[in-house]
């Protein structure tokens, strides 16, 4: 995108590509002010700068850097339309100047633009994401023709994570849910097995997205997940990053998919990065994923996404997944 001037209440800006080397300080600066983007920004500001899919921009004004935002371009090869995915992420506007229209300004930019830089419209799909708690993102979502597509569920809660992180005790004990596992349960964890070959993510996604669990989480925020995820073994830096694909079966059918992150190839960042991508159709199942992920020896501590088949009133059937609590983030698309 060429830099954009735009007007807003009378004071001049431009919207334009954001470049590490001029703009890591205040971007920073910017990113370093809210806790949410605290956790996970040292993580992203070196991939915007060297990954070719996200594409990041900066408003900047007579007071300098007021809003970043980031593009991720995806192709969606987990769908048979072979549609194109474009994520909008990592929006920031500065603390100051937050309330005054800044925020609602670039998104519908932006939108403009991605869909400016996409002519072939029916294929394709405009997402974000945002925490439930969110509601000025919420706001600006509805004010510029997003509506809420999906809810996605990070489990455990972050006391319970640090907990597990400050513990040498085991996973499920130190999360104080060891005596909660059910021998069925116990049985149903040791029965994931790995998949090997992205034919069979793909059957296996497409099978779960047909009985209503469709599976957004693999193309967000994972440096390689924007592969899609049905790539998602054959990419180099997955193998460095030694991430894995399982799966349960009830039956002949699917009952769940889990797509395993270990660990971050930057030793330095120490976010809350061992994720576990969890798409799965059951209480049990879902329990029963817990405690795989505990047994993981390279996964010392972990967050389970539960994507969509999941919801809090199932985790509230559960003694052992809602003493842990949940962490709702709601998948947004444009859909104007
Ligand atoms: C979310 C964010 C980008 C919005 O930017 P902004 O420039 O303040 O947005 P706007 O001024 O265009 O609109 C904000 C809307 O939220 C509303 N709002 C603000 N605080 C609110 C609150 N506590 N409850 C409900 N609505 C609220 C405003 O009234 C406004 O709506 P209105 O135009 O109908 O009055 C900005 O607050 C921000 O950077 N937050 C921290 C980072 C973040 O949360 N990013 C999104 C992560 S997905």
């Amino acid at each position: 995108m060429a830099p954009l001037n735009l007007v807003l209440k009378g004071t001049d800006f431009v919207l334009r590509s954001y470049s590490p080397a001029a703009d890591l300080y205040q971007v920073r600066k910017l990113f370093s002010k809210d806790t949410c983007s605290r956790e996970y920004a040292p993580d992203l500001l070196p991939q915007y700068a060297t990954d070719v899919r996200f594409k990041p921009y900066i408003l900047e004004g007579p007071m300098g850097v007021v809003a970043f935002v980031a593009i991720r371009n995806l192709s969606a090869d987990t769908d048979t339309s072979n549609k194109r995915l474009v994520f909008v992420e990592a929006v920031r506007v500065r603390e100051d100047v937050r309330g005054a229209g800044l925020g609602t300004e670039l998104m519908s930019t932006v939108v403009d633009n991605v869909r400016a830089a996409h002519p072939e419209k029916q294929h394709l799909r405009i997402l974000a994401t945002t925490v439930f708690q969110n509601e000025p993102m919420r706001r600006v979502f509805q004010k510029t023709g997003w509506t809420s597509a999906a809810t996605m569920l990070l489990w455990p809660s972050d006391k319970k994570v640090l907990q597990v992180i400050n513990s040498t005790a085991p996973t499920l004990e130190a999360l104080g849910v060891a005596n909660m596992v059910s021998p069925d349960v116990f049985v149903l964890s040791k029965q994931w097995k790995e998949i090997r070959t992205p034919s069979e993510i793909l059957a296996i996604i497409h099978y779960l997205r047909d009985s209503g669990s469709e599976y957004l989480r693999p193309d967000l925020f994972t440096v390689e997940g924007a592969i899609a995820s049905s790539r998602f073994l054959c990419h180099e830096l997955a193998k460095q990053e030694g991430r894995s694909v399982w799966r349960l079966t009830r039956g002949e059918n699917p009952a769940g998919l889990l797509f395993v992150r270990p660990r971050v190839l930057d030793p330095a960042v120490t976010t809350l990065d061992c994720t576990v991508s969890a798409c799965i159709d059951g209480v049990h199942e879902a329990e029963s994923a817990v405690v795989f992920a505990a047994s993981r020896e390279e996964l010392p501590y972990f967050r389970i996404i539960f994507d969509n088949g999941m919801t809090p009133d199932m985790i509230a059937t559960s003694p052992m997944l809602s003493l842990c609590g949940c962490f709702p983030f709601l998948v947004y698309e444009c859909t104007q």
